[in-house]
């Protein structure tokens, strides 16, 4: 069967997301990939563009360590909670 064009609702400049397919993306990362793959380029802040408030994003950073940001005034690393906003 050959491919055809598909209407998606984020093609074109006024293309849009479904926030709702958005946010059910992060739970299956969240209880299935993120096993093995990491969102080391992915922001707190940038879940606000899944449609996340303030206190939601803050919600699903609590018990998330983050291993870079963590410094003594020695300079070593330590593993601090993640922060929202960050
Ligand atoms: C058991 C570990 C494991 C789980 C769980 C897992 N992955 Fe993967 N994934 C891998 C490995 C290992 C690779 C690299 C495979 C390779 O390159 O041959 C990979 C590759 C990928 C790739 C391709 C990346 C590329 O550069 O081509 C995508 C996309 C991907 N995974 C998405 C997902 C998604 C989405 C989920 C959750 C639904 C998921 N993975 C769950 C281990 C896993």
């Amino acid at each position: 069967m050959p491919l055809r064009a598909q209407k998606w609702s984020f093609s074109g400049p006024f293309g849009n997301w479904d926030k709702a397919q958005l946010q059910r993306g992060l739970k299956v990362y969240r209880e299935v990939c993120s096993v093995c793959h990491g969102l080391k380029f992915v922001a707190f802040r940038n879940l606000a563009d899944l449609g996340f408030s303030e206190g939601q994003i803050k919600t699903i950073s609590v018990g998330i360590q983050d291993p870079w940001t963590g410094r003594t005034t020695k300079g070593e690393m330590f593993e601090r909670d993640g922060r929202f906003p960050a």
